[in-house]
């Protein structure tokens, strides 16, 4: 049944790698507006589900439905410019490029002009370029980085440039943002700040599915949870449900137990 307040469905996937079953028949829904968090052990096949949602790679068997429209078969691009963005685990920055260049760099894909265009410079591209410069200097204010805007992304510690990835999540103006580990390698000052720009976003009206393994922001966090062990979905269900269920117990500390 479709419900329109989901905005993500998952609906019976399954992902293999050669003999690796990553996921098996995972099903669950996104509600508009909310946060999830999406738990479980590594190897559990989080991030797998996140390639999968943003047109990585096809499942090879279910769907996916963001706004009631399937999107199995959508390319990476096509999946940005209808409203999915994400983070990745590894932080993905332009390595050559500095701070600011990296968020023009995701907004790009919300600007009209191409490369021709570019080099003939017509003055609504200087337009669009220079309303582009002000809108990545409000991204970088958003998440505090305004002062380092020129310096090379990759000179900056490495939680700063968890945060630049975020801004350059943003920057897409996505209906759904996808974290995956956002606070692995922050100090919980970091943290902190990282909860209260989650909180701000999804006030903003965007969905969030959060991956990572920091339970204290995760549970404070999330609406929902969504537990996944091997592949398979164990639990799902508010966070003091989930957090009090035997088969994510056993899934976390039961690995000494078989
Ligand atoms: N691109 C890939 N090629 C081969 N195996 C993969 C690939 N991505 C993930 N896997 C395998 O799928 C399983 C789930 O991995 P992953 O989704 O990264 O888990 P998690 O993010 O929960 O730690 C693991 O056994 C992993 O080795
Ligand atoms: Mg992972």
């Amino acid at each position: 049944m479709t419900n329109n307040t989901n905005l993500l469905e998952i609906r019976n996937i399954d992902k293999s790698f050669g003999g690796v079953q990553a996921l098996s028949d995972i099903d669950f829904f996104l509600e508009q507006g909310s946060i999830t968090g999406l738990i479980g052990p590594n190897g559990a096949g989080k991030t797998t589900l996140f390639n999968l949602i943003t047109g990585l790679f096809p499942a090879d068997k279910g769907e996916i439905r963001f706004g009631g429209r399937p999107i199995n078969n959508f390319r990476v691009n096509e999946l940005v410019r209808l409203g999915i963005a994400r983070t990745f685990q590894n932080v993905e920055l332009f390595e050559s490029m500095t701070v600011l260049e990296n968020i023009l760099v995701g907004l790009h894909t919300r600007t009209r002009c191409g490369i021709i265009e570019s080099i003939f410079r017509f003055p609504y591209i200087r337009r669009e370029e220079q309303q582009a410069r002000e809108r990545a200097i409000e991204l970088l204010e958003f998440v505090g980085l305004q002062d380092y805007a020129d310096r090379t992304s990759t000179d900056l510690p490495f939680g700063w440039q968890r945060l630049l990835e975020l801004a350059r999540a943003m920057a897409s103006k996505p209906r759904l943002l996808l974290l995956d580990e956002p606070a692995a390698g922050l100090n919980m000052s970091e943290t902190g700040r990282l909860e209260e720009l989650i909180r701000k976003v999804r006030d903003q009206g965007v969905t969030i599915l959060l991956v990572e393994h920091d339970m204290n922001l995760t549970m404070s966090i999330s609406e929902k949870i969504v537990v996944l062990d091997q592949g398979r979905k164990i639990a799902e269900g508010p966070p003091r449900e989930v957090q009090t269920d035997e088969a994510v117990m056993a899934a976390y500390l039961g690995k000494a137990k078989s």
